[in-house]
């Protein structure tokens, strides 16, 4: 006897992305912020002004990468439940994607899960790692290899905390931005090439369209079984400059610029890009400080390296590269000769 089971019908969920000014927040049952010692003290109190529960907590983490562990998710937890969190209750992430990856990870278990919000203050997060409900954490075998797929019950995008974001991590968030519109929106690119990120309405539109246009890579395709790969676009060769680096010199956003400019150079030798376009995206991310080159000094060791990403599937090597601007193709038809010849000419 065969007993379907059909989730699709439950799962059909629903949330907004709210880009404005943050609204007064309201709600009828227990809410825990979580944050981190750098935003808490520059942003918290913003939000506790407009926050009203039952009862609200605050839980503090330390701000960096090396805490978004096991550890940290166990500590937030026994901080609920010291709380007397309950199955209605309510988390809410205030802070960049680290905050956000590890506060959705650690909803989904609370209790086998309870809501979550994302209250993304670095522009990274707001354009990207807030929107799609992946959720988790890093261990020793590598970055964000624990976690869920929970999505958020709402987001909530404001500006205004962009206004205390070093400039490095500020550019780091456009690296993602400049991705999304090489790879689907030659219009939006054009667009990219001459905003001034300065101004507010400026950042606004560009924040909708990022979302907008990330929205719709996950709706079509939640569990990255397909066309959210497409984001991973600089991300292949990004992470293995990462992880040569020992994830130190460069943010992630930074060994990102980098990688597109490596998926680029390599469109280039496949003739599905040409050298001016190229050259365009370059401009475009040096006008915005960030790295465009790299030396690899063993290009052996770096090809290997691609080996150990998670999305190396079957040992075989997927890369999604430009179609010009504003388009994309995923080739996992790359010889190991032709790749070698890129990085070594890079
Ligand atoms: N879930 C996803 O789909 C997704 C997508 C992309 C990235 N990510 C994850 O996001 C993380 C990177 O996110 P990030 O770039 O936001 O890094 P982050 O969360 O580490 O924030 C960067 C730094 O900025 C500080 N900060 C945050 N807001 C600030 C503000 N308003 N003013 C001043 N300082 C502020 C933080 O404390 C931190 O020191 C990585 O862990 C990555 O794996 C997830
Ligand atoms: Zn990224």
């Amino acid at each position: 006897m065969i007993v379907p089971i059909n989730l699709e019908k439950s799962k059909a969920v629903k949330y907004d992305v709210v880009i404005d000014e943050l609204p007064i927040l309201t709600f009828n049952r227990k809410v825990a912020i979580v944050t981190n010692t750098t935003v808490s003290a520059l942003h918290l109190e913003t939000l506790k002004s407009k926050t009203f529960a039952d009862e609200l907590f605050v839980v503090t983490i330390e701000d960096g990468e090396e805490f978004k562990n096991l550890a940290t998710v166990e500590r937030i937890l026994n901080e609920l439940f010291e709380n007397k969190l309950d199955r209605k209750s309510l988390l809410i992430a205030l802070g960049g994607g680290v905050i956000g990856d590890m506060t959705g990870f650690t909803a989904s278990l609370y209790q086998r899960g309870i809501g979550f919000i994302q209250v993304p203050t670095t522009l990274l997060a707001q354009v990207d790692a807030s929107v799609g409900g992946k959720t988790g954490v890093n261990n020793t075998y590598g970055k964000n290899l624990i976690g869920a797929f929970y999505q958020p019950e709402a987001v909530y995008i404001d500006t205004e905390f962009l206004k205390t974001l070093p400039p490095r991590e500020f550019a780091a968030g456009i690296a993602e931005i400049v991705k999304m519109a090489v790879m689907f929106d030659k219009a939006y690119f054009d667009f990219l090439m001459e905003a001034d990120f300065r101004e507010k309405v400026v950042l606004e539109k560009v924040i909708q369209r990022s979302v907008e246009l990330k929205a719709e890579v996950v709706n079509l395709d939640e569990r990255e079984s397909g066309i959210r790969a497409v984001l991973n676009y600089g991300h292949t060769f990004g992470h293995v400059v990462e992880n040569e680096t020992a994830y130190k010199t460069y943010l992630h956003g930074e060994a990102v610029a980098i990688g597109m400019m490596m998926a680029n150079a390599l469109a280039v030798e496949l003739n599905m890009m040409t050298e001016e376009e190229m050259g365009l995206v370059e401009h475009f991310l040096n006008k915005h400080q960030l790295p465009t080159t790299y030396e690899v000094k063993d290009v052996d060791a770096f090809y290997d390296k691609f080996f150990l990403d998670k999305k190396a599937a079957n040992n075989k090597l997927k890369f999604i590269l430009p179609k010009g601007i504003g388009g994309h193709m995923m080739r996992n038809d790359v010889s190991e000769d032709i790749l070698k010849k890129v990085l070594k000419a890079f």
